[in-house]
């Protein structure tokens, strides 16, 4: 049997966690791994922080100086989050040679390409599964299980608060206020719950994985995101009768060109896709490989528990000796791969949902499908909703497959008409990439 002394910062929600499943299954992970952990100390902010858990035997300290200077600490678990103080710690844990693991992924997608390099020249480590997906292993799936595939295409669910909302709006019609309170309440939103909503949290986890799957550095500033904050209950109720789901998608795909695209934005998703009935707290990601074809990987991606389970796994496999051993041979880190070209979303092509706001009145139809038509965009159906007193109607329209840049436009123009009463609601409408397991397709050629 082997104790591994390790150092955690942060004992708040998942920090809180992994230190329960340590002491409560220390006999199953002992009986699994041979491996015991002895948290011997924890960062927090005040030398006696509210204590979440029942932790003896370690020691509470406010500064890494006590972690650094403990030769037999060779693993630091950050879990403050963060971009500030957890940076410095971890910098500091991996110049001294310490093996990392952390939850953070503002961190790693903003500042990887400092902290992998820093990680290789020490003959350190990063253990980073909880950083995407919480308790679901898409980290271990893409750097292991999917290592001999060149991947077109992720689609994936990747913020459990923002998903939250979305299936409380829809299915019980909870206000969007109330469906929040209750995600943080459940321990899934950030510290700023902004990032969820806004699409930057799961734009952090796209950038991780897209960077893992094309092998290629991502700049993170190069991601367009758009988050729920704006989106209004007629769309979840247009999208409902019209046989989609709407759900927040992160999305990287290799274009014909090489170049990537990389997104997160609200969208309609068919009923019959996989990721429709993906509800709550849960995550899921469709990733699309030249030699496996599809593959869907489904779990929690928020909360105490699942999370710390990704933790604990890294734990063990660093412990191990997988890790580092791992880290040091693969060239899939930042710092190890070249900058990704990445494409405007102008450039991108798909179907679109509009909701119109204008005047009831003769010829506005005519109006807005020339403007439409002008722009190369072709209808695929339109509903006007009749209402009982004169004033603004809703007319909603699907398209056929268009430019977004082209949608815009014309979307600019619409919103200029006299006629137009308040500004027009547009959404993509997703269509899945098709398995592609043939060899000849353009994104599947050799680099
Ligand atoms: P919490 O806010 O619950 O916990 C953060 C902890 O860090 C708290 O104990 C806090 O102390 C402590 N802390 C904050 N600032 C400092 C500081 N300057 N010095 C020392 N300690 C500090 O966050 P979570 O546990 O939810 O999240 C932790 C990390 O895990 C984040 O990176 C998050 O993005 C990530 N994550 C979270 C998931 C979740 O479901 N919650 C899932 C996956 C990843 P105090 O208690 O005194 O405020
Ligand atoms: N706030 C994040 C979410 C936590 O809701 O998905 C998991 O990373």
């Amino acid at each position: 049997m082997q104790t591994v002394p390790i150092a955690l910062l942060g004992c708040g929600t998942v920090g809180s966690g992994v230190v329960r499943m340590l002491t409560e299954d220390a006999e199953f992970l002992a009986q699994r791994t041979g491996l015991r952990f002895d948290v011997r100390y924890v960062l927090a902010l005040q030398a006696n922080p509210k204590a979440r858990v029942a932790l003896t035997g370690a020691k509470w300290v406010t500064s890494m100086d006590p972690i650094l200077a403990d030769k037999d600490v060779g693993i630091v678990v950050e879990l403050i989050g963060g971009t500030t103080f957890a940076l410095e710690c971890s910098k500091a844990a991996l110049s001294a040679g310490k093996a990392l693991v952390t939850a953070n992924k503002a961190m790693l997608a903003r500042h990887g390409g400092e902290l992998f390099p820093l990680a290789h020249s020490t003959d350190s480590c990063i253990g980073f599964e909880a950083a995407v997906a919480g308790g679901v292993p898409v980290i271990l799936g893409l750097r292991d299980g999917l290592v001999a595939n060149r991947i077109r295409a992720i689609y994936a669910i990747l913020n459990g608060t923002a998903n939250y909302i979305l299936t409380e709006m829809t299915g019980a019609n909870k206000p969007y206020e109330q469906a929040l309170a209750e995600a943080q309440a459940a321990g899934y939103a950030e510290a700023d719950p902004t990032y969820d909503v806004d699409g930057i949290d799961a734009a952090h986890k796209i950038a991780i994985l897209a960077g893992l799957a094309f092998g290629e550095d991502i700049a993170f500033d190069r991601i367009r995101i758009e988050g729920i904050r704006g989106l209004q209950l007629d769309e979840i109720v247009n999208a409902r009768q019209l046989g989609y789901v709407i759900k927040m998608l992160a999305v990287a795909e290799r274009m014909s060109d090489r170049r990537l695209s990389l997104r997160v934005h609200p969208c309609l998703v068919a009923k019959d896709n996989p990721l429709a009935s993906v509800d709550g707290p849960f995550n899921a990601i469709s990733m699309f490989g030249h030699a496996v074809g599809h593959v869907l990987m489904y779990g929690r991606g928020a909360g105490q528990s699942p999370t710390a389970s990704a933790v604990v796994s890294d734990l063990v496999d660093v412990a191990i000796g997988h890790a580092r051993r791992r880290f040091q041979s693969l060239k899939i880190w930042p710092g190890k791969t070249r900058p990704a070209q990445i494409v405007s979303t102008d450039n991108l092509v798909s179907r679109f949902y509009l909701r119109l706001q204008v005047a009831d009145q003769p010829g506005v139809m005519a109006q807005v499908t020339r403007i439409l038509g002008s722009h190369q965009i072709s209808l695929s159906s339109v509903l006007q909703k009749e209402v009982p007193l004169t004033g603004p109607v809703n007319v909603v329209i699907t398209t056929h497959r268009a430019r977004e840049g082209d949608l815009r436009a014309a979307v600019d123009e619409i919103d200029r008409l006299p006629v137009t009463k308040a500004a027009t609601a547009w959404l993509r409408v997703i269509d899945l990439p098709a398995e592609g397991i043939d060899a000849g397709d353009e994104w599947n050629r050799k680099e």
